[in-house]
């Protein structure tokens, strides 16, 4: 009896056991998809050398077949389906092909993808991807990648016509399909109806795009690191939730757009390198008045650098060198406690250095040469005591400066007055404070 009674005991503690083992784990893979995770890592090698990147975070490998692949690294599943909704084996050495049979493809419910920083051995992005209908972020930068960025045909599978491209994927949030130099193609216009784009990062691949196709709807982007080439059109403010515009090295030309303005949000903004800029930098950039980063060099711009940049007291970077901006330096030279880096050089910016220069505890480069600043040097600018590389070299100053002056820059390790115009005094004393300096 005692016997039975502890069995019986026995089986109902298995019984709570495996009722609470159930209730506890809310995710339970589904078999269908363990098989495909598993199929997918065995469709590939480990190999590190064929990467050459950095190996990610460590891949705890309990991928195990009878296991719960809710459980297995790097694999989530949605609490109440119990679906595979995210896949992230980026920086894993994968090497080898994706071939349209891959078991990838049957992870159907995937959500968030994130192949990027693998060896995918020149496959092609399939239109299988279409089958993702509920993707909305999308990793695949640096992964070697190539080939058309969408398929000629369409796909038909299980009954459904998956249209060609990862472009259709209308919940996408996130795209970055950059560093795969052998992905080719123009953007299709398509992308305009993805509503819900946010970051679409594009270079270093061989796509482009004129710029008025990509604007459409996508009003929710916020950052977007594209090769674009065209004239800025006008609604480009509407993209009102736009935090980064990096367009450097594009083939970017006409004038900048009043309408840059509305772009409140704007934290960076990255024209450098574009030359083929036409005319002035319009005074609306004023209203930016987020901007931390501004990188405008090297983009031909002309007239005068417009006043209303003294609005702009977050920012943090400056450069406006290598353009044709002429007229008096503004009056920048204060309130701007956050900004570390100025360059005006190589422009033709005329008349002193007037304001006195206050407000700037955190500026650590200064560079104006290559202009025709002249006028003496304000003696607040002694008071930078933070600044690490000052260039006043070809411009037109007239004073006469004590070398020891400088010495009080302590932190200075880069100074150059060549060709200033100023004249230097020296006493005999070499100073003591002048430590840091390792180009003068
Ligand atoms: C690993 O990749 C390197 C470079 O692509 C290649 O030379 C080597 O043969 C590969 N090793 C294996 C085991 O596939
Ligand atoms: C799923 O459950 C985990 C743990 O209870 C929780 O941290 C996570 O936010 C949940 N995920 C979703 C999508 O509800
Ligand atoms: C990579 O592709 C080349 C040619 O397309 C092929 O010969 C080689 O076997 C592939 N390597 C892997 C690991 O798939
Ligand atoms: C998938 O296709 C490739 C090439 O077409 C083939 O080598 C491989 O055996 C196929 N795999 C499966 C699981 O059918
Ligand atoms: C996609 O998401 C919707 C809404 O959440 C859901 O009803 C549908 O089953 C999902 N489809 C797939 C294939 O996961
Ligand atoms: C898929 O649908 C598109 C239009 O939605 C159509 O043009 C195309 O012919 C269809 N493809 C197939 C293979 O049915
Ligand atoms: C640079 O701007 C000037 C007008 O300021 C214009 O005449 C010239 O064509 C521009 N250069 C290029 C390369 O567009
Ligand atoms: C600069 O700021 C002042 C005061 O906030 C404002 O009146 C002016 O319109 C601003 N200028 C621009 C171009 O944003
Ligand atoms: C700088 O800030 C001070 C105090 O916050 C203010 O009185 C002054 O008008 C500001 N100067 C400029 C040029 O904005
Ligand atoms: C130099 O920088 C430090 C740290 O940012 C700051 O606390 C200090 O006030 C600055 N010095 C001057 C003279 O502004
Ligand atoms: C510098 O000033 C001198 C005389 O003050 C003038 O002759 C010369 O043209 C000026 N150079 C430049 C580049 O402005
Ligand atoms: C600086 O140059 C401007 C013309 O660009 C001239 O009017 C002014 O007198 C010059 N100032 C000095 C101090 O040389």
């Amino acid at each position: 009896m005692g016997f039975l009674l502890s069995n019986y005991q026995l089986t109902i503690c298995i019984l709570y056991f495996l009722i609470f083992c159930l209730s506890s784990s809310t995710h339970l893979c589904h078999n269908d998809e363990s098989t495909a995770l598993l199929q997918f890592k065995q469709s590939f090698s480990f190999n590190c050398s064929a990467c050459n990147f950095d190996v990610g975070a460590p891949f705890a490998d309990n991928w195990k077949e009878g296991t719960d692949c809710c459980a297995w690294d790097r694999v989530t599943c949605d609490n109440t389906t119990s679906h595979v909704v995210g896949l992230d084996l980026s920086s894993n050495c994968l090497y080898g092909t994706i071939h349209p049979n891959s078991s990838l493809f049957n992870l159907v419910h995937l959500q968030h993808l994130d192949l990027s920083h693998n060896n995918f051995n020149h496959s092609q992005i399939l239109p299988s991807f279409g089958r993702f209908t509920n993707l909305t972020h999308l990793y695949l930068i640096y992964s070697h990648l190539s080939g058309p960025i969408q398929s000629s045909k369409d796909e038909v599978w299980q009954g459904n016509n998956f249209s060609n491209s990862i472009f259709h994927l209308q919940k996408l949030q996130v795209l970055w399909l950059g560093g795969n130099i052998e992905l080719i193609g123009e953007l299709p216009n398509s992308i305009g109806q993805l509503e819900y784009l946010e970051e679409l990062f594009l270079s270093f691949c061989n796509i482009f795009g004129t710029i008025p196709t990509l604007l459409g709807n996508l009003k929710k982007l916020r950052g977007g690191n594209i090769e674009l080439t065209g004239e800025l059109p006008n609604s480009i403010g509407q993209l009102e939730y736009l935090e980064e515009l990096f367009l450097s090295f594009c083939n970017i030309f006409g004038t900048i757009p009043t309408s840059l303005g509305n772009l409140k949000k704007l934290r960076m903004l990255d024209l450098g390198w574009t030359y083929l800029i036409n005319g002035q930098l319009p005074s609306s950039i004023g209203h930016l008045k987020n901007l931390e980063e501004l990188y405008l060099h090297d983009c031909n711009f002309s007239g005068m650098i417009p006043r209303s940049l003294t609005n702009l007291t977050r920012l943090i970077w400056l450069d406006l060198s290598c353009n044709n901006f002429e007229g008096p330096i503004p009056q920048i030279f204060s309130n701007f406690s956050q900004l570390q880096y100025i360059d005006f050089s190589n422009n033709q910016l005329t008349g002193p250095i007037s304001s006195p220069i206050t407000g700037l505890p955190n500026l650590q480069y200064l560079d104006l040469s290559h202009n025709s600043i002249n006028g003496t040097i304000p003696s607040s600018l002694f008071h930078l005591l933070n600044l690490t590389y000052l260039d006043l070299s070809s411009n037109n100053l007239s004073d006469t400066v004590e070398l020891d002056t400088f010495a009080k820059l302590e932190y200075l390790n880069s100074l150059d007055l060549s060709n200033s115009g100023l004249s230097l005094t020296t006493t005999n004393s070499t100073p003591s404070s002048f430590l840091n300096i390792r180009t003068l």
